[in-house]
């Protein structure tokens, strides 16, 4: 879902305040009927008319990007730092992070210019889950792993259950390897966490996010989801089962 004037604005039909401007004019139909709110939300399958002409939908585009650390997730940064955008191939869609990575994270990250699915894959309600690979200072307590994995206690809030294993500990550098699973997106969340039991991220990575991994691609590198694994998201964040 997303609001009319955005949705206008994207199709390049004006500027985001002149598509308002249009929308109060009465000038704009969704599904036929004139449409005078602001704000009002369209799917994709809306039919949206501006003057009597139908709107031309961008076709919908997928992609998994194997994000490097030292990349932001977002599609512009004020100060110039490097965005996935910049090292993404060109593509004529406008296309952006779903969800988020921190500048240091690894990993894999899907950019589309779908905004219905990435509100599915990212809203903690459809339960997709993420999983990382954290290295992290000391070596945790099993009783440290399983308050992370009950939910711990961070300043927005209690986080969800998660699922923790230790992957393998360094006795010499006094570090240890620890894979966590989460299905929230809270800002810097599993470092957040691990700092919450003593024991701070050193280097972060995601995994997997559902089923997707980095497998095949090196670190910058991307490639295009199979219609089939679009479907099979859709389907695990609408009924939490895989087909
Ligand atoms: N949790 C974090 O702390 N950082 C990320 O990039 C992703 C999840």
């Amino acid at each position: 879902m997303e609001r009319l004037q955005k949705v206008l604005a994207q199709a390049g039909v004006a500027s985001r305040r002149k598509s308002e401007q249009l929308i109060l004019e009465g000038k704009v139909k969704v599904n036929g009927i004139v449409v005078t709110e602001l704000g009002t939300k369209v799917t994709n399958s809306d039919r949206v008319e501006v003057e009597g002409v139908e709107l031309v939908k961008e076709k919908f585009v997928y992609y998994l990007l194997y994000k490097p650390r030292g990349v932001l997730s977002t599609v512009h940064d004020d100060k110039g730092r490097k965005t996935v955008l910049d090292i993404f191939p060109e593509v004529e869609e406008r296309i952006f992070p779903v969800g988020r990575l921190d500048y240091d994270t690894s990993g894999v990250i899907i950019l589309t210019n779908d905004g219905d699915f990435s509100y599915l894959m990212t809203h903690p309600k459809f339960g997709i889950k993420k999983k990382y690979i954290a290295k992290v200072k000391g070596i945790p307590l099993r009783e440290s792993l399983r308050k992370l994995e009950r939910g711990i206690e961070l300043e927005d809030g209690k986080t969800a259950p998660a699922h923790v294993k230790m992957q393998s500990v360094d006795k010499k550098s006094g570090t240890a390897l620890v894979e966590i699973t989460i299905h929230e997106g809270r800002n810097r969340q599993v470092r957040r966490m691990f700092d919450a039991i003593g024991c701070p991220v050193l280097k972060l990575r995601r995994e997997s996010f559902a089923m997707l991994t980095t497998h095949g691609l090196n670190a910058g590198e991307s490639r295009q989801l199979t219609t089939h694994e679009v479907k099979q998201l859709r389907v695990l964040a609408e009924t939490g089962k895989i087909g």
